[in-house]
């Protein structure tokens, strides 16, 4: 029998929650592993997600779209957070933000045409005497400058490898 992409997806929400619980603790813990695989959060797997754990669907939709970091649309293999508040705006943010904008050919909110690159902005991430701060995915970047800029994308580039797009997950080293 021919497994469809739903099929998998739901096969794959099914092992997550005989892994991670399948109460409303475990919606969270599970929601991340979701975006974390497929980079988006689509209506059918939260009502895969809600009739494991015995929810209404509203509630998960709630808080997929409370936190910035769940959030239902498709994000890029790399979602870089740029700091916008003020040590960080104080100390270069703008220059940064200009860089990734030319380098990616994007703007703020947007993803690459090749679904590799989010950027996007975020609020005090506790490296205020050290910014202008910078997360990629899990990653956080300190003292970021415009040439950083052109390191921190190789970077991510490299990890593609010449195999990045059979890949769904992505995983700094
Ligand atoms: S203001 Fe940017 S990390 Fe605190």
């Amino acid at each position: 029998m021919l497994m469809t992409e739903r099929d998998r997806l739901a096969e794959e929400i099914r092992s997550l929650a005989a892994r991670l619980g399948q109460d409303r603790t475990s919606l969270i813990p599970i929601l991340l592993e979701v975006k974390r695989k497929y980079h988006t959060i689509d209506s059918y797997a939260m009502q895969v997600i809600a009739d494991l754990l015995g929810i209404h669907p509203v509630e998960v939709n709630s808080v997929v779209s409370f936190y910035a970091f769940l959030g239902d649309h498709r994000q890029g293999k790399f979602v870089i957070r740029l700091c916008r508040t003020i040590s960080c705006d104080m100390q270069g943010k703008s220059r940064v933000k200009r860089q990734l904008e030319n380098d990616l050919g994007i703007g703020f909110g947007e993803t690459t045409p090749d679904g590799k690159f989010t950027l996007e902005y975020a609020n005090c991430m506790g490296m205020c005497d050290q910014g202008p701060a910078m997360l990629v995915n899990d990653r956080i970047y300190t003292r970021v400058t415009p040439e950083k800029v052109h390191e921190i994308l190789e970077e991510c580039r490299r990890v593609f490898g010449v195999h990045a797009a059979e890949t769904k997950e992505v995983v700094f080293k």
